[in-house]
Parts: C-alpha cells; sequence; structure tokens
C-alpha cells in the first residue's frame, strides 16, 4: 500500500532536497511519518537545529531538566508550561518524559523539577514506573549535588492524594538531593496553582543556575509537537454521535456500548493507543434532584450561567469528593455529618460509593446558589481508549464504553456521568465535544514484523482493535495474540465476529478467551496466560511487545504477577530476576499498560 504521496510542487524546498525528502518519506510506515510529522513541527517550534545522540548534558553552570510522569496529558501540559517559563528567562532547559528517560542520568544532573501524577492506589503513570522503582529501592545512588522541586498532580477524591509526587519528593531527598522549592500537591483545578508554584520554582533554580542560551533538546522538541492539533481539551471539536449500538446480550449484567463519532471537517488525527476525552452534561432529572434538596429554583445567578446550567454543563455531580463533606458539614452544622466529616476512613468510603445528590438526601441542607457552587469540583471530561485505527475508518472514531450504573437500596439506579450521557441522553447526530489525548506510551512496535501480544479483557479490549484494524490495513505481518475475557461467552463476547474473520485471515494467529463465568469456578485471562507459560516465554524472547488494557486495581496486578511467574518458570528463573527481565521489556517499550 502507498503510504506517501509525492510532495507537491508547492513546497519552498529545492529539487534536490525535495527529492531526497521523496526518497526518505516512500520508506516509512504510518507511524514513523507521524512521529516524524511531531518531530520536525517540534522542531520548528522550538527553533532548534536537529541533533544527533542523547539530551545535552548539563552546561558549565548546570542546566534545568524537567521530568514528567503523565498518562492523560495534565502533567506534560505543565510541565511544557514550566519549560516555556524558564527558556523565556534564558535558562538551559530540557523537557523530557520519564518513558523516555535514562535513570542513571540522574547522577549527571544539576537542577530538576518532577512534574508528575498519581493513579490506582497512589501508584506512579506507567511512563514513571521504571524511574519510582529505580529511586524506591535506592539503585541510582546518592543524588548529593543535585537540586530538585516536585509538583504532584492529582485528585482529592481518591484516598492517596497526590501519592506519587509525595514519594518522588521523598526519595530524591533520601538519595541526599537538595529541595529547592516546596512540593505542591494539586488537586483536578490545579492550573492557577501550577503557575503559581512554577513561577517561584524556577525563580529558585535560576538563582542558583547561571543563565544561558535554552536549549531546547530533541526530546523537548518531540515532547512539544505531541497533540498539535487546534483542537484539545480546553477547545474541543464538535463532533457527531453516529452510532450508539450495546454489543452485550440482553441477559448481560453488563452494559457495554460501541460507539461511533464522526470528526468529519475537524482534521484531526490519532494512533492506535490514543484516547479520546470526551466532554458530558450532567443528566437534568439528577441536576433537578439536587436543586430539589438544597431549596434552589436553578434561575439563580453564578460565575458560570443560570445555576441549572451551571450544574448541567460546568459541575462535578457524578463524582463526589471529600471537600463536599467536610464543607457542607461547615455550612450546614449538621451535627451527624459533622462527626461523619471528621473520620477520614468515612469519608473515603462515602467518596467511593456515593454521589453528591446522595450525600444532599442523607444530610439535606438548605444553601444557597453561591454555597452550592463552592462545595462542587469544575466538570472534567472522561477518557476512552480508542477502538479503531484511521487507516482503516478515516474520519470517524470508536470507543467501547462500559455503561457505570449503580444500583441503589430503593430499585433506582445511579450512572454515571459520561458513560450515561453517551449510551441515554445523547441522540443519534447530536453534538458531542470531544478531544485526543495522544498516548505514545501504548504504541504497536515500529517494526510491523515484530510479534504482539495483547491481554485486554473487558473495556480493555477497545485499543487492541485499533492495533489488530492497522496490523490489517498496513499489512503488517507480526504475529497477533489476543487474550480476552468476560463474564460469559453467549453475552459479552465483545467484537466476536471481527475476531473470527481475523483468526479466519490469518491476521489473528492465537485467541485465548477467559469467559469467567460459564463454569463453576472463575477462569482469568492471566489463567491463559499461565497455561500457555511456556509458549508465551518463547514469543517473548522472540521480540514480542506485552500490551495490558483495562481494569488497574485488580486485573493489570494480576496479570504482572502471572506474567512474572511465566517468566520465572519458563526462563528458569530467580523471583528477582523475573522482575529485572520485566523492567528490561519495560524499559525497552516492550511491557505497555493502558489501565485505568
Ligand atoms: C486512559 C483511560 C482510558 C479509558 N478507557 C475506557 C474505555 O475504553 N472504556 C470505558 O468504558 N472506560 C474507559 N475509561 C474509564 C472512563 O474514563 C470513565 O472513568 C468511566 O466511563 C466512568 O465515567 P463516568 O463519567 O461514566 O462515571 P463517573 O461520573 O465518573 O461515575 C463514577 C462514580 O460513581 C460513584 N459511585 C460509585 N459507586 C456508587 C454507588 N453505589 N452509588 C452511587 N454512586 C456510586 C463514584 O463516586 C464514582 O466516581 C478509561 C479511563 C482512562 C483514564
Ligand atoms: N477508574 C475509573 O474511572 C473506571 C471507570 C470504569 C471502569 N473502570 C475499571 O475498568 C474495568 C473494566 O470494566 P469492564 O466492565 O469492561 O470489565 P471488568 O470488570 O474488568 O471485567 C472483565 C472480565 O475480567 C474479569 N475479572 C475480574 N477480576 C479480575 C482479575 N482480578 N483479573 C482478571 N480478570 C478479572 C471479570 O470477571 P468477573 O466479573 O466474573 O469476576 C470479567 O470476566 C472495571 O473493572 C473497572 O475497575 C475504572
Ligand atoms: C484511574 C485513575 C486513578 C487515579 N488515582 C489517583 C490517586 O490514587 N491519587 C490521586 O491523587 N489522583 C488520582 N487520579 C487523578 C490523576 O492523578 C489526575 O487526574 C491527574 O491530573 C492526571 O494527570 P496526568 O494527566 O498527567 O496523568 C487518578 C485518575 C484516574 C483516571
Amino acid at each position: 500500500m502507498q503510504l506517501t504521496a509525492p510532495l507537491p510542487n508547492l513546497s519552498p524546498l529545492s529539487d534536490e532536497q525535495q527529492r531526497q525528502l521523496n526518497q526518505v518519506l516512500s520508506t516509512l510506515n504510518t507511524q514513523q511519518l507521524a512521529w516524524v510529522s511531531g518531530y520536525l513541527y517540534g522542531l520548528s517550534q522550538s527553533g532548534s537545529q536537529p541533533v544527533t545522540g542523547t539530551a545535552a548534558s548539563p552546561a558549565a553552570g548546570g542546566s534545568l531538566t524537567i521530568l514528567y510522569g503523565s498518562q492523560t496529558g495534565n502533567a506534560k501540559g505543565a510541565a511544557a508550561a514550566i519549560q516555556k517559563q524558564a527558556e523565556a528567562q534564558g535558562l538551559p532547559v530540557t523537557l523530557v518524559s520519564m518513558a523516555d528517560y535514562k535513570p542513571k542520568q540522574l547522577k549527571k544532573e544539576s537542577h530538576l523539577l518532577v512534574v508528575v501524577s498519581t493513579y490506582g492506589e497512589g501508584e506512579p503513570p506507567e511512563s514513571a514506573v521504571d524511574l519510582f522503582e529505580q529511586l524506591k529501592k535506592g539503585k541510582i545512588g546518592k543524588l548529593e549535588g543535585l537540586k530538585f522541586a516536585v509538583l504532584g498532580l492529582g485528585d482529592s477524591s481518591y484516598e492517596f492524594f497526590c501519592q506519587t509526587g509525595k514519594d518522588f519528593d521523598g526519595f530524591l531527598a533520601k538519595a541526599g538531593a537538595e529541595r529547592i522549592y516546596e512540593l505542591a500537591s494539586l488537586d483536578v483545578d490545579y492550573q492557577a496553582a501550577a503557575k503559581a508554584w512554577s513561577e517561584q520554582a524556577v525563580k529558585a533554580i535560576a538563582t542558583t543556575l547561571s543563565a544561558g542560551t535554552a536549549t531546547a533538546s530533541v526530546a523537548g522538541a518531540v515532547q512539544s509537537a505531541v497533540g498539535h492539533s487546534q483542537y484539545h481539551k480546553e477547545n474541543p471539536f464538535p463532533a457527531r454521535l453516529s452510532v450508539n449500538q450495546k454489543i452485550t446480550g440482553r441477559d448481560s449484567t453488563k452494559d457495554i456500548r460501541h460507539i461511533e463519532i464522526n470528526l468529519e471537517e475537524s482534521g484531526i488525527q490519532y494512533q492506535p493507543g490514543d484516547a479520546l476525552g470526551i466532554w458530558f452534561d450532567n443528566d437534568a432529572s439528577l441536576v433537578g434532584e439536587v436543586l430539589a434538596l438544597t431549596e434552589l429554583r436553578g434561575d439563580e445567578v453564578t460565575s458560570k450561567g443560570p445555576l441549572r446550567e451551571a450544574l448541567t454543563r460546568h459541575f462535578e455531580l457524578t463524582r463526589l469528593h471529600g471537600g463536599f463533606i467536610t464543607g457542607l458539614a461547615d455550612i450546614s452544622g449538621n451535627a451527624a455529618l459533622k462527626d461523619l466529616a471528621g473520620d477520614k476512613a468515612q469519608v473515603n468510603a462515602l467518596v467511593a460509593a456515593a454521589q453528591v445528590v446522595d450525600v444532599l438526601k442523607r444530610f439535606p441542607a438548605k444553601l444557597s446558589a453561591e454555597q452550592l457552587v463552592s462545595l462542587l469540583r469544575p466538570l472534567t471530561p472522561r477518557l476512552y481508549s480508542i477502538a479503531s485505527a484511521q487507516s482503516e475508518v478515516e474520519e470517524e472514531v470508536h470507543l467501547t464504553v462500559g455503561v457505570v450504573r449503580h444500583p441503589q437500596a430503593d430499585g433506582t439506579l445511579r450512572s454515571g456521568g459520561a458513560s450515561s450521557y453517551l449510551a441515554d441522553r445523547l441522540p443519534e447526530e447530536a453534538e458531542v465535544r470531544v478531544f485526543v489525548e495522544h498516548n505514545d506510551n501504548f504504541r504497536l512496535p515500529t517494526s510491523p514484523d515484530t510479534p504482539v501480544i495483547m491481554v485486554g479483557p473487558g473495556t480493555g479490549i477497545a485499543p487492541f482493535r485499533a492495533f489488530l484494524q492497522e496490523r490489517e490495513t498496513t499489512g503488517a505481518e507480526g504475529k497477533n495474540w489476543l487474550f480476552f475475557g468476560n463474564p460469559h461467552f453467549t453475552q459479552d463476547f465483545l467484537y466476536q465476529v471481527e475476531w473470527q474473520r481475523y483468526v479466519k485471515s490469518g491476521l489473528l494467529s492465537k485467541i485465548s478467551l477467559a469467559f469467567s463465568r460459564d463454569q463453576g469456578h472463575k477462569i482469568y485471562v492471566q489463567d491463559r496466560l499461565r497455561e500457555a507459560g511456556l509458549e508465551l516465554y518463547q514469543w517473548l524472547e522472540a521480540g514480542a511487545h506485552f500490551y495490558v488494557c483495562g481494569d488497574a486495581n485488580h486485573m493489570a496486578k494480576d496479570v504482572q504477577q502471572a506474567l512474572l511467574e511465566v517468566i520465572a518458570e519458563h526462563g528458569h528463573k530467580s523471583h528477582e530476576e523475573a522482575e529485572e527481565y520485566l523492567s528490561e521489556l519495560r524499559r525497552a517499550k516492550r511491557y505497555q499498560r493502558d489501565v485505568y
């Protein structure tokens, strides 16, 4: 398949330059083309020349390295903003993702800013795992002479708020590095605080670092190139919902939807492994319930327009946070709520299992519009792993959405904000505001011949549909092995017909299925990994990349444990050696996870 058209004559290049460029471009696959386009864009934005080799070593007076660990782009964006600030002050600065950073390089740094988010139950984002583990285990050794500051991003509705930022701060200090600005632990509405923190942190850096010419490195250029579409989180594209199809059976315990969204005229480009951000409106009846419980009418004026509209479009109602409970206790003076708010364990339990409306039902309070709005957090878009490849679907984007529904004691259902918006409230052809969140830490191998192992139970299947579409349309010859699981074969075999077609055509070399509830005892994907341990290990030894997508808290951990056991048993290794083997796979980007 011809991937690149010759450059048109309108280009500002000389004939010879054009010939050389055409020659190089004609050898690239789609993924390489996308990388090069980002790289060149980054270079053009940074004004720097291409350089060969790795990031520049510290200048005589030292230099600043900004390391970010990010999964959904917030820490990456905050780090890029700090880079701009530092450059504006003429500081020599390098911006690099932890995923592309050799931990041992830390010993050569003079000034370091870490910007990192937190996932799972207080764990680092995927791209930060290797560096995090090496620091935690003290493998990098002493870091005396290094000056550092840490900016942690998180969400206070989670029990382990900003834990990874706190951990990095502690690890660096323990290694003897000097903290030159205090740790920040910022919540979901972090933007203003991040700006204020970075101004102070950069100032602290600048006083100990001689100014020089800003030397945005290749890594920096590439990183800043990512996500250069005009549409992003703050400026989403008004797309159209074109398909909303339930793909679980009538008797399934799950409601999973195949969603198709039309991106025509947006110019949006995505790659397999990326996620789509969805902005949503809260359910009108939920908004009505909140208004009734707080004795408000809805036409009261707020900074975001009339209250009803503000609650529908701008504030979180379905994701509770601890501040709502403690704030409501203060405002209402309700003694029982005050008792509960003083007990962290009870607050955490409520946050995990209830919504704003449930708290108001239990502890009704007459509030002013201003008081209500002050207790709520801004609505945040939800991310969904993209389940299609543009090489196949062109200006569409497909998702696999599990609708979140919690049955209540009174027989009613509480639904997830975004998943129920897509499934229940958005008519076909209606507008939906979307943006692409690029994820360079979840990519097909560059070589089309590399074998690929994909583990994606439940909605975790989504990115692997994209991977296989891409491998089919580009004619990639590498072997593909899919592990999928869900409760029942007859009800929950997502995209069954497509996998059967791929098995028949030979694209899917192997498929291993784990229908957990079709027999007396549970069978999960990790059981299938263990059963096929020898062959799995042989694939790894042959250079296979291993991908996991889906539930972070249980499945991904159990799959990692099974993988370690397989490596130990069939590679005849000790537990420590198996862990090192897996770390090597991670460093080589051959073990990638997209878990949530
Ligand atoms: C990178 C990434 C990729 C993802 N990919 C996918 C994907 O491909 N497919 C997919 O389906 N999802 C995916 N997700 C998850 C998705 O982003 C959303 O988190 C998910 O759809 C839930 O969002 P929601 O708005 O529907 O629910 P929310 O509005 O977030 O509601 C969930 C809330 O309900 C509350 N709750 C819990 N229990 C109860 C109860 N018993 N009663 C009342 N309320 C309760 C909790 O407070 C919880 O926070 C992904 C997430 C990430 C980060
Ligand atoms: N953090 C968020 O914002 C968010 C939002 C929505 C969903 N999620 C997560 O995303 C996951 C995906 O949801 P889903 O409904 O598509 O699928 P799922 O709940 O992960 O279920 C898919 C299959 O995995 C099985 N399973 C359960 N525990 C497992 C384990 N420890 N190891 C391996 N397999 C296991 C299930 O079996 P049984 O059910 O029979 O045990 C089922 O057969 C959910 O588990 C949820 O945790 C997170
Ligand atoms: C699945 C999931 C788990 C999370 N777990 C935590 C957590 O344990 N503690 C915390 O403070 N924040 C947690 N967060 C919030 C993120 O850290 C926060 O959204 C952050 O801004 C994300 O930054 P990033 O886009 O750079 O990854 C979690 C977010 C998601 C989606």
